[in-house]
Order: C-alpha cells, then structure tokens, then sequence
C-alpha cells in the first residue's frame, strides 16, 4: 500500500514545492512509482515538466466531483513519475468546497481508489492553512515540514504544529510528523550553526541529519535525504 506524505509549511518559500519535486524525482530514480499530488494554486509543475502532450485533466476536476483522479494524473517520462497538477482552477475548490460536509476529506477519499497503484504520493501543499491544506493532512500518513535556515526559522511553527495535532486527533488518527528539513542551509554564516543548534534543542531525533544546502546540485542531497527517510 502507498504512503502518503504530505510537505506542510504555512510559511512561503521554504522549499515545499523544491522537496516535493527532488524527493519524488529521487525516489523515482529508486525505482519506486512516484505520484506528485499538487495541492498549491500557485506551484508551477507545468513548466518544470513539459506536460503539455498529456490531455490530462486539473486536480480541481476531480476535487469538484466532476472526474476520477485517474483522469486528472499525467506520465512524467523523463522522471519515470506521475503528478495530478493543481492550478489556478484550484481556487474554486476551496469556495465550492464551502458548504460541503466532508470538505477536508475530498483528497483522502480520493486516494483511496489510487494508493495501491504507487509507493509513494507526495502532497505540495500551497503557503496556507487552509482547506486545501487541511486536505492534504486529512488525507496523509506522515508529514515532512520543511524549515528556512533564515533569521526566522520559527516563524509560524507553533501554530503549524497546533493545525496537525488537531487533525490527528480529529479528521485523522493515523497523521504523524516525519520530522522536519531544514532547507537553503548556508555554512558560511555564521548564524547558521546557531539555527541548527536552536532546531535541534526544539525538535531533537525529529530533524533529519540530511541538510538541504542554498546552493550545489539539489538532487545529491535529496537523494540522501530519500535513502535517510526510507532506505
Ligand atoms: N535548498 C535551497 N537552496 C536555495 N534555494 C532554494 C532551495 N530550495 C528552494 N529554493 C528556491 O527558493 C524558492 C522557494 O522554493 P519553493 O518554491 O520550493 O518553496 P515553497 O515553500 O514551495 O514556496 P511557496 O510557499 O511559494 O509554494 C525557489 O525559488 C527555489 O528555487
Ligand atoms: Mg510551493
């Protein structure tokens, strides 16, 4: 059965998006079946991968109840990976979702008829904790939370980590953190090994050894990260 893990941080550009596409393209270089499920509005997978043979449907179709999420998932050739893209359409969602009941378990009930067919669905979430957020955790066995080795690295995680805690013991028993990553970790600061230190005190065996650096070829250290996270 697939595992899905969804890559949370309310806080903008601390490389949600940047762990979801090198964590799936690492784990597809392992062989394993990869989807990409793209949560965010904003993300822009349609320009990293050339997808614009496939006649695939937006995430936001199936999410409406209009398609299958089959219908909505594209072949990404050169990665040997899938991903169902989101777009602007997804917006809608989160208004025509308003008055739904169910509204934070749409994702979930829809992977249910997919998890078996991958190893993995990755989950990009956008820069919220909003309902599509909400989906993703609702719909995920673990979560992977990125953090910006940056003067602000706690910005916003209390309140994060709040948001999943309500979802475990609510919407979604089974959730767990998987840890979190820290991201564009420059040595040469000086602050930096203060940050870690800092990370480290708050959230101790949860902080991954691998370190996403600011610089150098990204796909080496996620591919470490890949063979940290599951061997
Ligand atoms: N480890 C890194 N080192 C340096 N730059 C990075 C790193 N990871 C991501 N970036 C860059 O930082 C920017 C933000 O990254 P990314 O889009 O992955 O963040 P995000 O959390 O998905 O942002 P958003 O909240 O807008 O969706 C991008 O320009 C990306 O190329
Ligand atoms: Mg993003």
């Amino acid at each position: 059965m697939g595992k899905i893990i969804a890559i949370i941080n309310q806080k903008g550009s601390v490389g949600k998006t940047t762990t979801t596409t090198y964590l799936a393209e690492a784990l597809a270089m392992h062989k394993k079946k990869v989807l990409i499920i793209d949560l965010d509005p904003l993300s822009n997978y349609m320009s990293r991968y050339d997808l614009s043979s496939q006649e695939a449907l937006p995430l936001s179709e199936c999410m409406e109840g209009r398609t299958t999420l089959n219908e909505c998932i594209s072949t990404v050739e050169n990665h040997a990976l899938f991903i169902a893209v989101g777009g602007k359409e997804l917006i809608g969602f989160e208004i025509a979702a308003l008055h739904l009941p169910n509204r934070e378990k749409v994702l979930a009930g829809l992977l249910t008829n997919v998890k078996d067919d991958y190893d993995y669905i990755l989950i990009d979430s956008p820069s919220s904790l909003g309902l599509l957020t909400m989906n993703a955790l609702t719909a995920a066995n673990e979560v992977i939370i990125p953090i910006k080795c940056d003067y602000d690295i706690f910005e916003g995680t209390a309140e994060l980590l709040r948001t999943i805690k309500d979802v475990s013991n609510s919407l979604n028993p089974q959730l767990t953190i998987k840890g979190f990553l820290i991201t564009h970790v420059n040595t040469a600061l000086r602050s930096t090994s203060i940050n870690l230190k800092e990370i480290h005190i708050c959230y101790g065996s949860k902080v991954f050894h691998t370190l996403i650096p600011c610089d150098g070829d990204l796909s080496t250290y996620y591919s470490q990260l890949a063979t940290e996270l599951f061997g």
